[in-house]
């Protein structure tokens, strides 16, 4: 695992590049895969709202493009200050591809790091394994 002030420093410096006319609030996230590989993202506000993606929908959606489907860590920070967790929305994609123990950290302004698994950040998440919930 790379040194976590060292991806602080890295999502810090994502953070300009973040697409937030509207809300103002940018997010940077990064997820860890299997193989210890970092895909980063950043939140991409559009003028028609609910088309705006999370900095975590944008880093899960480069890993997966990269062939990582097992999340082993989730790492976020933002330019508000203290510690921010994903939304709701985000809580169930992580859940889609989350390693056994995956945990997600919260990299704060100045240094605070907090850490859940995303079993505590969603308990009871909706899963179907491979196969289920097709129509026959
Ligand atoms: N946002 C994220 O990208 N990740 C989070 O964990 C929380 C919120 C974004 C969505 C929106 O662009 C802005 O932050 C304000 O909600």
């Amino acid at each position: 695992m790379t040194d976590t002030s060292e991806i602080a420093a890295r999502l810090r410096s994502l953070l300009p590049n973040a697409h937030a006319p509207y809300s103002g609030v940018h997010v940077a996230a990064a997820v860890e895969g299997a193989d210890g590989r970092l895909h980063y993202g950043v939140n991409v506000e559009n003028a028609a709202y609910p088309q705006g993606l999370c900095a975590e929908a944008s880093a899960i959606s480069g890993a997966v493009t990269a062939g990582e489907k097992a999340l082993k860590r989730v790492y976020v920070a933002s330019s508000l200050p203290g510690l921010i967790w994903p939304c709701g929305g985000c809580r169930q994609k992580i859940f889609e591809f989350a390693a056994d123990g995956c945990e997600v950290m919260s990299l704060g302004p100045d240094g605070e790091v907090g850490r859940r698994t995303i079993e505590q950040l969603l308990p009871l998440g909706f899963r179907l394994e491979p196969g289920e919930g097709r129509r026959a």
